[in-house]
Order: C-alpha cells, then sequence, then structure tokens
C-alpha cells in the first residue's frame, strides 16, 4: 500500500500542476488583456467623448474586462471601442472668414458663375455675422442651417464649387453619394446586434475626414428614393436640419454624435425627382449649361493649364489655339458642362508628353 501512496502523490502533484499551468496561463493573458483595457481607458480619456459616448464607451469597455480574449464579442467590443475612440468628437479646423479671401478662393477656381459666387460669398457672409454677433434664436440658427443644393448637367462645376467652398473657408471636404443607395441602414448604420454591422456612411465619413466641421456634399440627392427601402427622406431630414442634426443618432454607435457644425451641400441634376420635405429644407442654386464662349474661356484659363500641369508638361511645349479649342467644343463633345472637353485635353496632352 506504501506503492499505491506514492502513485496517488505522484497523481495529486501532476494535477496540480497541470491546474498551476492553467492559473499561470490565464495570468498571462490577464496581464495582456489589461493592457489593452488600460491603453483603450487612456485613448477614452483622450478623445474628448461627450458624456453620454464616454459612459457608453466605459460600459463597454467593462464588458471587455470580462470576456475571454478568444471570444468573437471579444473584437466585435474592441472594433466598437475603436470607433468610439477615433470618431473627432472634438476636432475642428477654425473657419477662415474672411470675405474677400473667399472671393479670391472662388475665383482662382472657377470662371465666371457672378451670380453664384455673390450667392456663396452671401451665405459665407451671414455665417459670419451670425458667429459674431452669437446667434441664438431658433429662426437664425434655421437660416444658419440653409442647405444650398446645387442644381445643373453633370459637369458644370456643382462639386468643385463645394470644394472651393471648403478650401475658402479652410475646412476640410468630404462626399458622399446618395445615388444607388438602397436603404435607411446605409445612411444610420445596422445595429450591433446585427452580424457584420458598422457605423452608417455619414459617420464613415466624419471619421475618414477627421473634423467634425467639414463641408459634407451630398451628391445626386435627386437620386435618392428611386430605389430606396422605407422612407428614404427621413434619415436625410434628421442629417440635414438644424434642430435635430446635434444629436444624430448612427445605430451602431448608438449614441448622439454632434453634426450641427457641419456644412452640408447638397447637389443635383434635376428638382423634380427630389423628395418635397428635402426639397423644402434646402435653397437651390441652379447653374445652366455653358456657352461655347465660355467653354472656350474656362479651357484657356483653367483647363489646359490644370492638364498641362497634371500631365508635367510646362505652358510653352504644348500650346492649344483658339481655333482648336473651338473645334474641340463643337466636333468633338456634345455636352452642357465641361468634363468631356476636360478629357479631350487631357487626352491631347498625354499624346504630346509620348512625343516630347
Ligand atoms: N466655371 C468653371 N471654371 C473652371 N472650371 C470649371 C468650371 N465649371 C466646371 N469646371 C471644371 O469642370 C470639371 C467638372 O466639374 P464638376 O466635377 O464640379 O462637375 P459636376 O457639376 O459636379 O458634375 P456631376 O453632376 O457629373 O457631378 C471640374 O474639373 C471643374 O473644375
Ligand atoms: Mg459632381
Amino acid at each position: 500500500s506504501e506503492a499505491k501512496e506514492e502513485m496517488e502523490k505522484a497523481q495529486r502533484e501532476y494535477y496540480l500542476r497541470q491546474q498551476l499551468k492553467a492559473i499561470q496561463k490565464e495570468l498571462g493573458e490577464e496581464e495582456e488583456s489589461e493592457a489593452v483595457v488600460e491603453e483603450y481607458r487612456r485613448k477614452i480619456e483622450e478623445a474628448g467623448l461627450p458624456e453620454e459616448a464616454k459612459r457608453e464607451a466605459l460600459r463597454e469597455l467593462k464588458r471587455l474586462e470580462t470576456i475571454p480574449p478568444h471570444s468573437p464579442e471579444y473584437a466585435l467590443i474592441k472594433t466598437y471601442l475603436d470607433w468610439m475612440v477615433e470618431l473627432p468628437w472634438n476636432k475642428v479646423t477654425e473657419d477662415q472668414l474672411d470675405i474677400e479671401h473667399a472671393r479670391q478662393v472662388l475665383d482662382e477656381d472657377h470662371y465666371d458663375l457672378e451670380e453664384i459666387k455673390e450667392r456663396i460669398l452671401e451665405y459665407l457672409a451671414v455665417r459670419k455675422l451670425a458667429k459674431e454677433r452669437k446667434v441664438t434664436s431658433e429662426e437664425e440658427k434655421e437660416a444658419l442651417g440653409a442647405v444650398l443644393c446645387f442644381v445643373g448637367p453633370p459637369g458644370v462645376g456643382k462639386t468643385s464649387l463645394g470644394k472651393s467652398i471648403a478650401r475658402a473657408l479652410g475646412r476640410k471636404f468630404t462626399r458622399m453619394s446618395l445615388g444607388g443607395m438602397r436603404d435607411e441602414a446605409e445612411i444610420r448604420g445596422h445595429r450591433r446586434t446585427y452580424v457584420g454591422a458598422m457605423p452608417g456612411r455619414i459617420i464613415q465619413a466624419i471619421k475618414r475626414v477627421g473634423t467634425r466641421n467639414p463641408v459634407f456634399m451630398l451628391d445626386e440627392i435627386d437620386k435618392v428614393g428611386m430605389s430606396w427601402q422605407g422612407d428614404p427622406s427621413s434619415a436625410l431630414l434628421e442629417v440635414l436640419d438644424p434642430a435635430q442634426n446635434h444629436a444624430f443618432r448612427d445605430h451602431y454607435l448608438d449614441v448622439d454624435f454632434d453634426l450641427s457644425d457641419v456644412i452640408f451641400i447638397a447637389t443635383a441634376n434635376q428638382l423634380d425627382t427630389i423628395p418635397a420635405p428635402l426639397l423644402d429644407r434646402m435653397e437651390i442654386i441652379a447653374l445652366d449649361g455653358y456657352t461655347e464662349y465660355e467653354k472656350l474661356h474656362i479651357a484657356k484659363r483653367y483647363l489646359v493649364p490644370r492638364q498641362l500641369r497634371a500631365n508635367g508638361l510646362r505652358e510653352d511645349e504644348v500650346v492649344f489655339t483658339d481655333d482648336a479649342l473651338r473645334k474641340i467644343i463643337r466636333d468633338y463633345t456634345r455636352e452642357a458642362g465641361v468634363r468631356e472637353l476636360t478629357r479631350q485635353i487631357d487626352a491631347i496632352c498625354r499624346k504630346a508628353a509620348v512625343k516630347i
């Protein structure tokens, strides 16, 4: 029975060692996951989250602490926390509100369009005044929240005007096309319980651009609703409504994000397919097509120098005569804008670059 005792002792030792190993392994992991948790805690502190968002982030962090790192849930929580700490909750650019400077930028980027530039300058001037006078009344805020909508055929400068406005203000620029969007979740995201959930395109764009006050262009707003599920305009209306968009709720984040400092600008090719409630919110600025004369001048002053530069050519290496440009416009393009004209000029520059 002494032999039996020896054997039992050995077995017991083996068992204890195995257990110790398991505990050590667990302790090792624990150290690692503790480091992960501390890292997130620091990031949450630094990200400047508003109170509600911070509470939610810390709540998820607490869950992370109790979950084994191998579980799929762990990765999901980390992804959520990454979104939360990387969003620009308090990152803004300082507006450059000098109207003369804005006029200069608009002129640098666009030929003519005098009335439209004038309207844009008015828009900027109103913002400037409101900021200086610290506007508070609801009506005035409403006026400030007016969403400009550029309407016109392709290639007349709708998108590039938006970029100019951003440049004039010193804001970042981002855009999102509404054409081809199928349901509300694309704008507002999926709840986290949904497999493969992600924030919607608005929040994605905000994260990408890195500030919470960019100029945000909503392209093809006239294509909205053509293939939508559910109510197409309600999510967009909320985004554009200054009375609501300070508390935009993405389903994935599930906390409010403040969009009220974003400047939204919409573009459309036509008016008649824009849902009426959306149309009500916007101030329409129509851009017609260009005349041949206007196209010629846009080409000479803007498109040719730009395409030369883009192809690494000097101004004296390729010269476009007025007659040549007129011929391109007349015989090689058929459009209201200047997109095809840009392409033709680009093609000629490329051919020239090969020969030089
Ligand atoms: N008045 C103008 N002066 C200088 N460049 C112009 C002018 N109008 C258009 N362009 C140039 O033409 C090109 C096409 O313009 P843009 O992309 O803004 O068109 P769009 O109106 O947004 O078209 P779409 O409806 O297809 O989106 C850009 O490179 C833009 O800079
Ligand atoms: Mg465009």
